[in-house]
């Protein structure tokens, strides 16, 4: 498919008003994305568990109003109260995505928005809360549209989601997605992301996520201005290279529930990233002291308790602490009593793979 496809023919009659909802949820990502080029489009393609508890419930209420011109107009609220800093990010987005939804300019909108985790909790709320978005503007499409096949719905969200926030291409649908093409996986693509085509074992299905909220602060870099720092990175083609044989190397080990190999995948990962944030210019810490303590004590507990979990990471401090569901009651006492200790006032979310974004 080509960014045309996303171009709809001639519009009907549209429809006064309406109001739709959606629930998206947050991603988390095994093989990073971490660099772009012009247009949203990756320098290397991603996998990411969905996962279930983190998520972002949107109700968008549109009227028309009046001769269409430009971007429509718009007003944002997060619970219940006006949100002006997100009126950035949206305007761009809905610049972004008028080529893709020219009847969006004959509209005024109201966006609605909350979230499941806590304000500022360094969780970023833009994947789920583009991906919502974009599924309440497919719903207004398919209004219009109405013989819009459900597969096409489902990609053309994830389409528009990307414009918004790339890794929100993955937060549409479920268990293991991947955004950005690659010869290896069947109906891969840059413009939006699939559910993982290749075969999983089980263990992979109700795999658990505790996240441990290490610092809670404002993030110290945008992740677009992060992703700019790639342009130029002395290790950047290394970097894409190694992602990009990673999403090879992943495959065998998802399908086996070769444990041992994915945490030495996944934590890798998450080290490069921040790796190459440490070797931008200007560079950027964001893993806190509290950060590195938990990683530690995560290997620590790995090899004497001899059970598979590892940790993963945002560009942020907090703590992505991934584990089979068999594992759950062991690895969650020693979450309780030696990495809690670690988190602002003992903040965890206790999370796992989930099944992608639903209707309300
Ligand atoms: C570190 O999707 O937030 O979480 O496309 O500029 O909105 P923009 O960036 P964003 O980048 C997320 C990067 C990451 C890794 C990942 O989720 O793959």
């Amino acid at each position: 498919m080509t960014e045309h496809d996303f171009i709809p023919g001639a519009a009907g009659e549209l429809p006064e008003s309406g109001s739709f909802r959606w629930e998206a949820p947050s991603n988390i990502a095994l093989v990073k994305y971490w660099g772009k080029k012009a247009g949203q489009i990756p320098m290397n393609p991603s996998v990411s568990f969905t996962l279930h508890t983190c998520s972002t419930q949107t109700e968008l209420r549109c009227r028309k109003s009046g001769t269409p011109s430009g971007t429509p107009s718009f007003e944002v609220f997060l619970e219940g109260s006006p949100a002006p800093h997100f009126r950035e990010k949206i305007q761009s987005f809905f610049e972004r995505i008028l080529p893709f939804q020219p009847f969006l300019s004959g509209y005024a909108f109201e966006i609605h928005t909350e979230n499941t985790f806590p304000h500022s909790s360094g969780i970023a709320s833009s994947a789920s809360g583009m991906a919502a978005l974009a599924l309440g503007l497919m719903d207004l499409e398919q209004v219009i549209y109405p013989d819009m096949p459900p597969e096409f719905f489902h990609r053309k969200a994830s389409f528009l989601a990307r414009l918004g926030s790339g890794s929100a291409a993955r937060s549409v649908g479920g268990n293991l997605v991947q955004w950005g093409a690659h010869e290896s996986v069947p109906g891969s693509s840059d413009l939006f992301g699939i559910g993982y085509p290749l075969p999983v074992h089980s263990v992979f299905r109700s795999f658990r996520d505790t996240i441990l909220l290490v610092d809670k602060g404002q993030k110290q870099v945008s992740s677009t201005a992060g992703h700019g720092l790639m342009q130029g990175h002395p290790y950047a083609n290394a970097r894409f290279d190694q992602a990009t044989s990673r999403i090879e190397a992943l495959q065998p080990i998802l399908e086996k529930g070769d444990l041992q190999a994915f945490i030495e995948l996944v934590e890798s990962e998450a080290l490069t990233l921040h790796a190459m944030m440490m070797t931008s210019s200007p560079y950027y810490i964001l893993m806190k002291p509290a950060t590195l303590r938990i990683l530690e004590h995560i290997r620590e507990f790995r090899e004497s308790a001899n059970e598979p979990v590892c940790f993963t990471l945002d560009a942020g401090a907090n703590v992505h602490v991934l584990y089979p569901e068999e594992s759950h009651e062991k690895v969650y006492a020693f979450i309780k009593d030696t990495l809690l200790p670690f988190c602002q006032d003992g903040q965890h979310i206790c999370d796992r793979v989930g099944s992608g974004a639903k209707r309300l």
